[in-house]
């Protein structure tokens, strides 16, 4: 979709909780980073939501381990962090990295001792309801009670499952003066192996932003978008003269030509070029949406996704 220039916020469907947070900061002429932060504080704060922050599923341990990253378009500076635990405001983690640090990523206890020098409050992000899908899981294959003596690595496809174990938030947005900047926060896929990251705190992979061509962020099975290099490639190919709509079905396509033992190679994108033009895609089935907001309307409205056939 296209619009006038102005300010533009889009995100996975997951974002809505925080929409309105984005948009009275885009309104009253606040930057596009502090409108990415606040939006995914908001989906971080939410308890309800499985895949991101606070309730977060955590990993074969029972540990939840946060991954974000934060991209400035206009600097191509970044901040992400991997692996964090105790502290639910990741993505305001990875905007200290950005900001306080010579480093793009940071990981595990420095991420963490980041957080605390932050003034960041230490908290058990595991939720009950998180804690009973993780003990279910395990004990649907009988290996609960010997998860802390076992060979992990013989109960790591429990994180294939993309109906059980995924979900992210990413956020793109275009402030009143043109920049863009994205932002991708997520627990990571259930189960995962201690230690795991995805895609969302790889730069170039689920999350990339140049003010100058557009933003690109992932959500879904992060390995395929680290192995495509996903958020990067969409961007290159704006860069190079494409549409939002032409970036994103080329670059999915990439994905779904990815080897995957069987697996359905489970990927949503979401695109914006830098005058505002936005599109969202997904190998999903259709009916998978994005949330978006410009300059002019008076609330968040739901978009279909481009259904890219696997
Ligand atoms: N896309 C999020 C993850 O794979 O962890």
């Amino acid at each position: 979709m296209s619009h006038e220039p102005g300010p533009v916020l889009i995100g996975s469907a997951n974002a809505e909780v925080g929409m309105d947070r984005g948009r009275e900061i885009l309104e009253d002429g606040g930057s596009a980073l502090d409108a990415v932060e606040a939006v995914i504080r908001a989906v971080e704060d939410n308890p309800e939501d499985h895949t991101v922050g606070y309730g977060g599923y955590p990993n074969l341990l029972g540990e939840v381990e946060l991954d974000a990253s934060i991209m400035d378009g206009s600097t191509r500076r970044a901040g992400c962090v991997g692996a964090l635990r105790g502290y639910r405001a990741a993505i305001s983690v990875a905007r200290g990295v950005l900001e306080r640090l010579p480093h793009v990523l940071v990981v595990g206890e420095g991420a963490a001792r980041l957080a605390a020098e932050m003034g960041l409050e230490a908290e058990d992000l595991l939720t009950e309801e998180a804690e009973k899908v993780w003990r279910d899981g395990l004990e649907g294959r009988g290996e609960l009670g010997r998860i802390g003596e076992m060979m992990l690595s013989r109960v790591a496809s429990l994180a294939t499952d993309p109906d059980r174990a995924a979900g992210t938030v990413d956020v793109i947005a275009r402030d009143q003066y043109g920049n863009l900047v994205s932002g991708v926060s997520t627990s990571g896929w259930a189960w995962k192996y201690p230690g795991r990251l995805g895609d969302s705190p790889i730069i170039g992979a689920g999350n990339y932003c140049d003010s100058r061509y557009g933003a690109a962020g992932c959500t879904g099975w992060g390995e395929l978008a680290i192995r495509a290099g996903t958020a990067r490639s969409a961007v290159a190919r704006l860069a190079a003269g494409a549409s939002v709509g032409e970036a994103g079905e080329a670059v999915i396509r990439d994905i779904v030509e990815l080897e995957t033992d069987g697996h359905h190679p489970l990927m949503h994108l979401v695109v914006m070029g830098a005058d505002g033009t936005h599109a969202g895609f997904t190998t999903r089935a259709e009916g998978a949406q994005y949330v978006w907001w410009a300059r002019g309307m008076s609330a968040p409205e739901m978009a279909e996704r481009t259904v890219v056939p696997v």
